[in-house]
């Protein structure tokens, strides 16, 4: 399967480019994913023939693009196993889908002392929104430890869910650890306790390495981005049961949310299309459809076979350089590992690596929180995408090995 899976690598054009005068291997996918030629072909072909804005003209290119648009709401709610098209509202990304959740649901429906849980390993995305709504409503947030190998302290959750608990939200895959929360379980259980608690799941990382069925996790809602999933930037999903989704008022209002709009007052459109106030990323979403197409051609369960086969290669090369600390040893781990060293700072190691053609993140990866709680700065990370084969690893190893030889 592996085999079959790298010479993906050639869909990919910005891979095939080299960096620094080096084979480019790009080990940065839980950062950004690089865009198959498909993805590029589908918004230059909507750019090139038939662009208009959508839902609005009833002209034809307006009617073409409107329908190419409302496609991929249709292919997302198949990826992820929705109930209906109806229960996708395209975001800018899964920040802003975590937001929306945040202003929208939270602050109508939470009051001053009710709890939040989140845990110590979330993206700031699934931070940042409920300090705010913290400051605007008094509302408590309540967090969950890891374990040594940086999985989630599953009794230490248990114990936090109270009478006060009105939402659960965590990361389905650590973007820095690469830990695989067990989220359907942690749903179960929170369901169990008290089946009013609302779960929301950051699926930004986890929709990108296997197959995800949101109604058999059992969640409320569950966002997504675009660029990490193969597609370009600047649109992602908050996917969300219709019923509470319809519940909820606007996030943000403007144009193509309403049914009419006096200064007597303002009738809404029912959901998804309320939360789209606005003119949306109409060639992006029609981008991210192509991604979807292009993902589901190959299998995402074959995507997952390929990418655990490339994780078990590099955590077994990377395990013969000396020094290297690792973050995030869990059982259930996707394609990411983070690591120190102790022969270099992490800074030190990623430039020498650039000039090797290796392109890894170095940082807090947007986990401060984690950082603090590992008692460090940041790691290096490298994370692997559908496209990454033994020679991305290998050149990681050697240019790891140089970067030993020159700093240590
Ligand atoms: C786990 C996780 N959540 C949220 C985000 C935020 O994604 P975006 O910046 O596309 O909104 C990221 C991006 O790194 C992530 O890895």
């Amino acid at each position: 399967m592996s085999n079959a899976l790298a010479t993906y690598r050639a869909d990919f054009p910005a891979l095939n480019e080299p960096m620094n005068g080096k084979r480019l291997a790009y080990m940065d996918s839980a950062s950004s994913a690089q865009k198959p030629q498909v993805v590029i072909d589908a918004m230059n072909d909507v750019l090139t023939h038939s662009y208009a804005n959508i839902h609005r003209g009833l002209y034809a290119n307006s009617q073409t693009t409107t329908q190419l648009y409302e496609d991929v709401r249709v292919k997302l709610a198949n990826f992820i196993n929705a109930n209906s098209e109806n229960e996708i509202v395209f975001t800018r990304n899964s920040t802003e889908a975590m937001n929306l959740v945040a202003q929208s649901w939270a602050r109508n429906i939470l009051q001053a002392g009710d709890e939040i849980i989140l845990t110590t390993m979330e993206h700031h995305a699934n931070i940042v929104p409920w300090q705010i709504l913290e400051e605007q409503i008094g509302i408590q947030l309540k967090v969950v430890p890891i374990l040594e190998d940086g999985s989630l302290d599953f009794g230490a959750f248990m114990a936090l869910l109270s009478s006060k608990t009105k939402l659960v939200t965590l990361v389905h895959i650590s973007n820095s650890l690469g830990t695989v929360n067990p989220v359907r379980k942690i749903v179960k259980a929170t369901k169990n306790f008290d089946e009013n608690i609302i779960c929301m799941i950051d699926g930004s990382q986890s929709a990108v390495h296997s197959k995800v069925d949101v109604q058999d996790l059992g969640c409320d809602f569950f966002a997504l981005t675009g660029h990490k999933l193969y597609g370009p930037n600047g649109v992602g999903i908050l996917w969300g049961k219709f019923d509470l989704l319809n519940s909820m008022p606007p996030f943000l209002g403007g144009g193509d949310m309403i049914e009419t709009v006096s200064f007597d007052g303002t009738v809404y459109k029912a959901a998804p299309f309320k939360f789209e106030a606005g003119t949306p990323a109409i060639v992006e979403v029609i981008g991210l459809g192509a991604a979807i197409d292009y993902l589901n051609a190959i299998g995402m369960d074959a995507i997952a076979v390929h990418e655990k086969e490339m994780l078990n290669y590099m955590v077994q090369k990377l395990g013969t350089i000396e020094g290297l600390n690792f973050y995030g040893t869990a059982q259930e781990k996707a394609g990411i590992i983070s690591f120190t060293a102790d022969w270099a700072h992490i800074s030190d190691i990623a430039m020498i690596l650039d000039q090797q053609g290796v392109a890894l993140r170095t940082g807090h990866h947007c986990c401060m929180p984690l950082m603090q709680e590992l008692g460090i700065e940041g790691t290096a990370r490298a994370s692997i995408g559908l496209y990454t084969n033994k020679e991305d690893i290998d050149q990681l190893v050697s240019a790891l090995e140089k970067a030993k030889e020159m700093l240590s």
